[in-house]
């Protein structure tokens, strides 16, 4: 869930949802006197064209292009007729599609394999064998040669973001006077977290199923990894179960994901800070930056009250002699991006901290070039905060030595600049005033400090950076903000230019001659969300799109490019007053960035959000995901009946068999 409630910096929220807490005190203006110079759709065309000229594209905004109304070569682009909004229990698709849903949470895949129970019935190691909860990010890796054998073969890498006790378990949480006394519980909610490795395979009729191979595996809030990177080994990450600071347990609040051209999956710890409390007088900046709780009593799940030393550690506060006598160092170690490599079940995940330490939404690459370095691009998803790249050091040549890529290579952070252009800002030791007189000691010690060292060089505070997507052909870079209710008038700029901004926004990049190592690059808006109400001022604001009851949306998170480049967009309205609203439930929407038409595919059901994606190269099978169906109103989707809501995968596919969405 989103929280939209606005509350105190450094105060979680009181649902355990992946609320986005408010946790930035820098004063980085974004732009000076920007209120005198909001986008006006004047500068939105003008913008349009200096930056789309290369690619003799007019029409890019789609106010401009009229929604659903483009014309010329690439008209009919988008082959289906968009849906309405719905507020049924359902999965919605349009006419000549079929959803079904898959692996929902609860799906045995391996060791004993054993059935779901509903009801909450099944133990914590039942769990660990099973599908995880709050599907989130997703990506399939083709097993076998060939597009045929690998569009029905497959391995899905699928992340769990947290957990609804009120489901997991047969009566919610158990808590006496604030303490978890249900050892099981605290198992269960630990395993229903991280990451699902599963195979699967389509038969002749067309039908998925879960192989019961070697490759399904369970990676949970548990799981040993590696620490990898500059921060491998540093005193802020030695801990009581690593004093030599190179290993840690458990990825949590998994949200969006990755993948790298060597055939890994990324995926990126967001919300972790409202896992830990720390109630000592003063907490440290690389706990206060993100939001650690300062009550023992405002975490989500209160994992810490438990006496076992795997649930005890995420009770942060100094309490001991030293690092190693408690466990102070244990929020370090998550805020990272980690890689999995899905073809070897035995292989240690790795946390790869030359990619920064914040509330990571996702890490999209740039397109794959043999000899030329690669970039990462990522979003920090709170309130003001940053958009940020990782550029390899080496390049990608497509051997085993690029296995470490991501070990070595320059953090940069977004300034976006009025004008249209913007830089990339360097968070290396010693460059940009990030040195010793201004409290930054090392390169690790910057790394474990993403966002302090962020803040100190001057980089824009974002609408909640969500997903990004690399368009297959241009390399652009296109990223949801995804709303931000707490933005003021006063702090309206160009690259958010909505105060506040209910909807949210996609903002869109070019680097500079293309290179994704570039330090400039050329930025504009693509597309302001919001009802279908043509011309619709908003208080203090940029005018909306002329979006239509084909394609209004708000809240825009997930973000796809397909092989044909068109801009699949995921909706999250959750926890916002939204839900229930003119935009019904969440969906998915395709836009054709060439056009600006854009069109409604896909509805969810009740209380649930749309997202990850993915499709198998021959793009005639498109697989979701349903997050927390049931969180606001009734749902008791998919299995129907008084069952309980599962978040679950969805396979949609096309009656004739054909390309999704053509
Ligand atoms: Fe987990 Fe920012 O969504
Ligand atoms: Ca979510
Ligand atoms: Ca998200
Ligand atoms: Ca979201």
């Amino acid at each position: 869930m989103t929280d939209q409630v606005d509350r105190p910096a450094n105060h979680p929220a009181a649902s355990p949802g992946d609320a986005e807490l408010d946790c930035n005190p820098s004063a980085n203006p974004l732009f000076t006197d920007v209120v005198q110079r909001r986008l006006s759709r004047r500068q939105l065309l003008a913008g349009t064209a200096a930056l789309m000229g290369a690619v003799g594209a007019a029409a890019l905004i789609p106010g401009v292009a009229r929604a659903g109304g483009s014309s010329g070569q690439f008209q009919g682009r988008l082959g289906f007729a968009a849906i309405p909004v719905s507020r049924e229990d359902r999965a919605g698709v349009p006419e000549g599609y079929h959803a079904q849903p898959f692996l929902p949470w609860g799906t045995p895949i391996t060791g004993s394999y054993p059935d779901y129970r509903d009801g909450g019935l099944n133990s914590g190691e039942e769990q660990e064998q099973q599908v995880g909860m709050h599907h989130d990010g997703m990506h399939y890796f083709p097993l076998g040669r060939g597009l045929a054998e690998q569009s029905r073969h497959g391995i899905l890498c699928i992340n769990h973001e947290y957990v609804a006790p009120e489901f997991l378990h047969a009566a919610g949480a158990t808590r006496v006077d604030g303490v978890r006394t249900v050892v099981d519980e605290v198992r269960k909610e630990v395993a229903a977290h991280g990451v699902s490795v599963v195979e699967i395979a389509r038969d002749d009729a067309g039908r998925w199923d879960v192989v019961r191979g070697p490759f399904n595996r369970r990676i949970t809030a548990g799981t040993e990894m590696e620490i990898t990177g500059p921060v491998r080994g540093d005193d802020l990450v030695r801990t009581r179960f690593s004093p030599d600071g190179v290993r840690c347990r458990g990825t949590l609040n998994n949200c969006a994901n990755g993948y790298t051209p060597w055939g890994t999956y990324l995926t990126c710890e967001e919300n972790w800070a409202g896992y830990f409390v720390n109630d000592d007088a003063a907490q440290p900046r690389e706990h206060k930056r993100y939001g650690v709780s300062t009550s023992a009593s405002h975490d989500r799940y209160s994992w810490h009250t438990r006496a076992e030393d795997e649930y005890a550690r995420f009770n942060a506060a100094a309490t001991g002699a030293s690092a190693l006598a408690d466990y102070r160092n244990e929020p370090n170690t998550f805020g990272w991006v980690v890689e999995i490599d899905p073809m070897d079940p035995a292989s240690t995940p790795k946390k790869r901290t030359a990619l920064g330490r914040f509330a990571h939404e996702g890490a999209w690459p740039s397109l794959a070039r043999f000899g030329q370095r690669l970039a990462i691009y990522m979003g920090d998803d709170s309130r003001f905060e940053y958009i940020y790249k990782f550029v390899t050091r080496d390049a990608y040549w497509g051997r085993k030595t690029d296995r470490d890529l991501l070990d070595h290579g320059t953090l940069y952070v977004a300034r976006f600049n009025e004008d249209g252009s913007g830089d990339w800002l360097a968070l290396e030791f010693g460059q940009n005033g990030l040195t010793p007189e201004n409290g930054f000691h090392s390169q690790a010690d910057i790394l474990v400090n993403t966002r302090t060292a962020a803040d100190f060089v001057g980089a824009t505070k974002m609408d909640r950076p969500e997903w990004g997507a690399v368009h297959p052909v241009t390399g652009d870079v296109y990223m949801t903000l995804t709303n931000n209710s707490a933005r003021t008038v006063a702090q309206i700029d160009a690259a958010n230019p909505r105060g506040p901004n209910p909807y949210g926004h996609i903002i869109r990049w070019r680097e500079h001659r293309r290179r994704p190592h570039a330090l400039r690059f050329e930025w504009e808006i693509f597309v302001l969300a919001g009802p279908a109400a043509e011309g619709e001022v908003l208080p203090g604001s940029a005018r909306n799109q002329d979006l239509t009851e084909d394609n209004s949306f708000a809240s825009p998170d997930g973000l796809w490019f397909d092989e044909r480049g068109m801009l699949w967009i995921q909706t999250d309205m959750s926890g916002s007053q939204l839900t229930g609203g003119p935009f019904g439930n969440n969906g998915m929407l395709v836009a054709d960035p060439t056009t600006g038409d854009i069109r409604r595919f896909f509805t969810g059901p009740v209380g649930c959000e749309v997202t990850g994606i993915a499709m198998p190269p021959d793009a005639r099978t498109l697989f979701l995901n349903i997050q927390h169906p049931g969180e606001q109103g009734p749902s008791h989707w998919p299995d129907g009946g008084e069952a309980r809501p599962r978040s679950a995968t969805v396979i949609v596919t096309r009656d004739d068999g054909q390309i999704i969405g053509r």
